[in-house]
């Protein structure tokens, strides 16, 4: 029986997870959305067109291959139809679209919830993409959820009222606009109609095509770093984007995980708040951003920037038991003279691998750097890693050797076929 291939965000997301996603899905029969909702964003270009997946796997645009977005996921109808006809008006189909009866649904008032705690967080704020992420999973884990089933059956009235009357009073106490329920019932009504024939038991249809020898690629959101249990709390998501999450959102066991592909970029960035021992504030983080283009595909906001952080790279790997590296932005980093990259911690005089996601532990740890030769000139068109310059070797074997995992892509430039596969 063939196994289920993954691919893991390791940092704090914008990996490049789409470019790795999209190889690998052209191979796949079937590729999944396991977690996390529209506060994801990839982009792929193919044939001059350019396409922002937020929901919708990216193997939709493959004929053939099934995209499902699993229970795990948390859905806004109003952003999937968008981006069905989105890919719709650029010649595809979205007819191998599946959505599972239990993903939860994301309704204004979570929108409107997760802008009310940011303002009230003051100076904590956590620099959510506010697409109502947290509240919805609050909501789901409160038992208070609405599920796709119950949805396009029109089984969610009752809840819904409920939901509207209990997020008014909360809003009307500080202050916040409050919502009307016949409006919001009148808009989904219509999304839910839209969205009834592709809602299935996806739980099911994934452990037959399991059985019937089909490959199915589970394509991670957001990473490591911004798991609720095992990232920068608070500064994460609500959801699991580790490897945990990837069975709990699919309902595929973990005996059926096959490879596990790490992907982090050749430096480091992160979005919204919290503790980033490598981040380079000043030019060096500025030039990596104009570099790598390192600016939000969902919300837009410039990304902080710094050097690759092997000491948190080992975290990931450990955790996700990744199996397989897929290295983006090695062309973009090749752009700098000098690189350094991470391989220890030093604290109180000691230098260790010790990762923590505390911002206690983190607030007196200094990064230990090597410094690579950096200079690589133009390696788009190196196809197997042996043609790359011994210089871009000699970085990627030393990121190997501190891991101690193989890298398996070697992302080269921005194009879809700019990428060695090892
Ligand atoms: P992809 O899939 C980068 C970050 C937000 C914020 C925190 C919580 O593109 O890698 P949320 O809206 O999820 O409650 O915000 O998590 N965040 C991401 N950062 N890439 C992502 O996804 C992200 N998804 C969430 O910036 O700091
Ligand atoms: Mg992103």
């Amino acid at each position: 029986m063939n196994k289920v291939d993954v691919v893991l965000g390791s940092f704090y997301g914008d990996e490049g997870k789409g470019k790795i996603i999209d190889y690998l899905s052209q191979k796949s029969d079937i590729s999944v959305r396991c977690t996390g909702g529209n506060n994801a964003g990839h982009s792929i270009e193919i044939d001059g067109k350019k396409f922002a997946f937020h929901l919708i796997p990216s193997g939709i645009l493959n004929k053939g291959t099934l995209a499902v977005i699993g229970n795990g996921v948390v859905i806004d109808p109003k952003v999937l139809i968008e981006e069905m006809e989105n890919v719709e008006n650029n010649g595809y189909s979205v007819e191998n679209l599946r959505i599972s009866d239990r993903a939860h649904v994301i309704f204004p008032y979570h929108i409107e919830m997760d802008r009310l705690q940011e303002e009230l967080r003051k100076d904590d704020k956590i620099g959510t993409t506010c697409r109502g992420i947290g509240p919805v999973y609050c909501d789901k884990y409160e038992r208070s959820g609405i599920r796709m089933g119950d949805f396009v059956n029109k089984k969610y009235e009752k809840q819904l009222r409920k939901n509207v009357e209990s997020k008014n009073k909360i809003f009307e106490m500080y202050g916040h606009k409050t919502l009307d329920v016949e409006e919001i019932l009148k808009e989904y009504n219509e999304y839910a109609d839209k969205l009834k024939k592709y809602v299935v038991d996806t739980v099911y249809l994934l452990h037959d095509a399991l059985q019937s020898g089909k490959k199915i690629l589970c394509e991670g959101a957001q990473a490591t770093l911004l798991d609720i249990d095992f990232g920068s709390y608070p500064y994460v998501t609500s959801s699991n984007p580790s490897i945990g999450g990837i069975c709990t959102g699919t309902g595929i066991g973990a005996k059926y995980i096959g490879e596990v592909y790490g992907v982090l970029k050749a430096y480091s960035s992160r979005v919204g708040e919290g503790p980033y021992l490598t981040e380079q504030k000043n030019e060096i983080g500025d030039k990596i951003r104009e570099l790598g283009h390192e600016y939000g595909t969902t919300t837009k906001r410039p990304r902080r920037c710094g050097w690759l952080d092997l000491v948190a790279l080992k975290y990931a790997t450990v955790l996700n038991g990744i199996t397989g590296l897929a290295i983006n932005h090695v062309d973009t980093i090749g752009k700098l003279p000098e690189i350094k990259l991470c391989v220890g911690y030093k604290k109180n005089g000691k230098v260790s691998m010790q990762f923590s996601t505390d911002a206690d532990y983190l607030a007196d740890c200094e990064p230990v750097y090597e410094t690579f030769e950096g200079n690589f000139g133009d390696i788009s068109n190196a196809k197997t890693r042996d043609e790359l310059p011994e210089k871009a070797k000699a970085y990627l074997n030393r990121i190997e050797e501190v891991v101690g995992v193989p890298v398996k892509f070697i992302g080269t430039g921005a194009g879809r076929d700019c990428m060695i596969v090892c």
